[in-house]
């Protein structure tokens, strides 16, 4: 009957206030009797999807198709789909940064999950914010989840090379920068740099979390690398839907699932596949809303012992489609089994050492996955730093710095804001030499931590055929950007970390190898500087001032006080 009243079903979960269930139940019924759904589709387990279309975020412009085919497994498995939107993040359509908007969209997806009737939830992410947003907000709903993410790009062709969004946006830009491409060239570049639907294809933010994703036993196996628009993808999908009706029955919601050994086993995949520095805050943010200390200790640790195994740019030469190609992440933590813990539970009800018992033994000889017996570069590709410029801890992507500068010392050249480095980098007058530290602050968590960390090469010395110089930060960088850059120091300038110190002429000296980022200047004189410093007022209303107010530093996963 249409119009029941009797629970039946997860339907009738969550009733909205009326103070009289009965009615609650009777007109959430007759409402739904309106999309045409009876009692026998309402009695089968609900499964919601929490999908993130949007036309600003064109990474996700077929994730209509994937929803679909996720829709056709839940009802080939028995259960009823649901799908709704939360929000859509595209990186490169918000000001200043997606990331400011990542603890929001954590917000929407956790109150929607959990305030909408359904037994499980397929999370449907993609572009660089939304799946870290997607996996926080499931593990506090407190619901079975499976994620499932759009898929990246493939490559694009120019005069006979592969290039691909975003590590070639950024070296044809900063060719452009030195005077090497024009006009036509450079638009005919620009026309090939996203030639698909789907995420970014090399090993930037939105790979990494897929990546990392699978690897804490959250998504099926396999899931993190097929293309946008490829069947596999679309297969997935499928699979995905089937199985989140098995979670409907009970499943452990994945605050539940994980542990402290999935975690560890998602920072060593990280540092294999070379992967995006902003991934390091986003696991950091999940696994505290598990309730897992994770802190950068934890990650440290869990890097100490891991080589490049995966050669994707920007850290390498290949592209998704290759990684994907060479059997993908199941093929990557088979060969890094002697390191994984094989305990960790995953979403399908095994565990890690089940999903490794399943892949047979057989590299592919694409090229894109090194073995532990031959690895593309030893242990640090990312690596963890502490000192006096970052007592609670600063990152670097080592495997993309320049091998020369990762011992060095320099004069710093100091930024207010990106504003200001925006402002001054190409001024012919900038007084700045090849081997001194531009400097940049006011660009961490409280400032909505932009990508800008990665700051040009001043244009007068790229000119001259500069192409990397040491550059430190509170702020992150793209996971598709290269270069010698320290990010994420913390405590971060907003709050009088020691980069709000920082003046034109100290010296900064970076030392990789030791794991230490130090400012040069005796404790006097900082002391006699702090004297002087006074914050600056947060922003004047809404999400910016809640943000401003409440968020914790990088090193915690910059998420909101009350959240974690
Ligand atoms: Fe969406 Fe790179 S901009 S994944």
């Amino acid at each position: 009957m249409v119009n029941a009243v009797s629970p039946t079903s997860a339907i009738d979960r969550g009733l909205t206030g009326y103070a009289d269930e009965g009615f609650s139940r009777f007109l959430r019924r007759a409402f739904l009797s309106s999309a045409g759904l009876d009692a026998e589709d309402l009695g089968r387990p609900i499964v919601g999807i929490a999908h993130t279309i949007s036309d600003y975020v064109t990474c996700h412009r077929d994730m209509p198709q994937l929803v679909d085919a996720i829709e056709r497994g839940i009802l080939e498995a028995g259960g009823m789909p649901f799908s709704f939107p939360v929000l859509g993040l595209g990186e490169p359509l918000l000001t200043p940064t997606a990331m400011v908007y990542r603890n929001l969209a954590a917000i929407a997806v956790e109150e929607l999950v959990r305030a909408q009737p359904m037994d499980s939830v397929v999370l449907v992410g993609g572009c660089d914010k939304t799946v870290p947003a997607q996996l926080m907000g499931a593990v506090s709903a407190g619901r079975p989840a499976i994620a499932c993410v759009s898929g990246s790009m493939y490559a694009g062709r120019w005069q006979g090379e592969r290039i691909g969004a975003c590590t070639d946006c950024r070296r044809t830009w900063a060719r452009h920068r030195a005077g090497e491409i024009e006009g036509d060239e450079l638009g005919a570049i620009q026309a090939e740099l996203c030639p698909t639907a789907g995420t970014c294809m090399v090993m930037g933010t939105a790979s990494t979390m897929a990546c990392v994703t699978e690897a804490l036993g959250l998504m099926l196996p396999g899931g993190a690398t097929p293309q946008a628009p490829s069947a596999a993808r679309l297969g997935h999908g499928t699979a995905t839907g089937r199985a989140a009706v098995a979670l409907a029955g009970g499943a452990p919601a994945p605050g539940e699932l994980l542990s402290a050994g999935s975690f560890r086993n998602a920072f060593i995949v990280l540092a294999a596949i070379g992967g995006s520095t902003n991934a390091v805050i986003h696991l950091t943010a999940v696994a505290r809303r598990a309730g897992l200390p994770v802190d950068l200790d934890f990650v440290a640790a869990a890097f100490a012992d891991v080589p490049l195994l995966v050669d994707l740019k920007p850290t390498g030469n290949h592209f998704m489609e290759h990684f994907h190609a060479d059997g993908g992440v199941p093929m990557l933590m088979k060969e890094l089994a002697p390191l994984l813990d094989g305990s960790a539970r995953t979403v399908e009800g095994g565990t890690v050492a089940d999903r490794i018992a399943a892949v047979a033994r057989s590299p592919r000889p694409g090229g894109a996955i090194a073995t532990l017996a031959e690895p593309l570069g030893g242990p640090g590709s990312l690596t963890v730093l502490r000192g006096s410029l970052a007592p609670a801890g600063a990152l670097i992507k080592s495997a993309a710095a320049s091998p020369e500068l990762l011992r060095h010392a320099g004069r710093a050249v100091v930024f207010d804001s990106p504003e200001d480095a925006a402002r001054r980098l190409d001024d012919p007058g900038l007084e700045v030499e090849p081997g001194d530290v531009l400097v940049l602050r006011n660009a961490g968590p409280v400032r909505g931590m932009p990508e800008a960390g990665s700051m040009p090469i001043p244009r007068r010395l790229a000119e001259a055929g500069v192409k990397d110089m040491v550059r430190v930060s509170d702020a992150r960088m793209s996971g598709t950007s290269y270069g010698t850059v320290v990010l994420h120091c913390s405590p971060e300038a907003a709050v009088g970390g020691p980069l709000a110190l920082v003046r034109d002429g100290d010296e900064i000296e970076l030392d990789v190898a030791a794991g230490r980022i130090d400012l040069r200047v005796e404790d006097r004189e900082l002391e006699a500087r702090r004297a002087e410093w006074a914050p600056e007022p947060p922003a004047e209303r809404g999400w910016r001032r809640l943000l401003g107010e409440r968020v914790v530093g990088a090193d915690l996963g910059a998420d909101l006080d009350f959240l974690a």
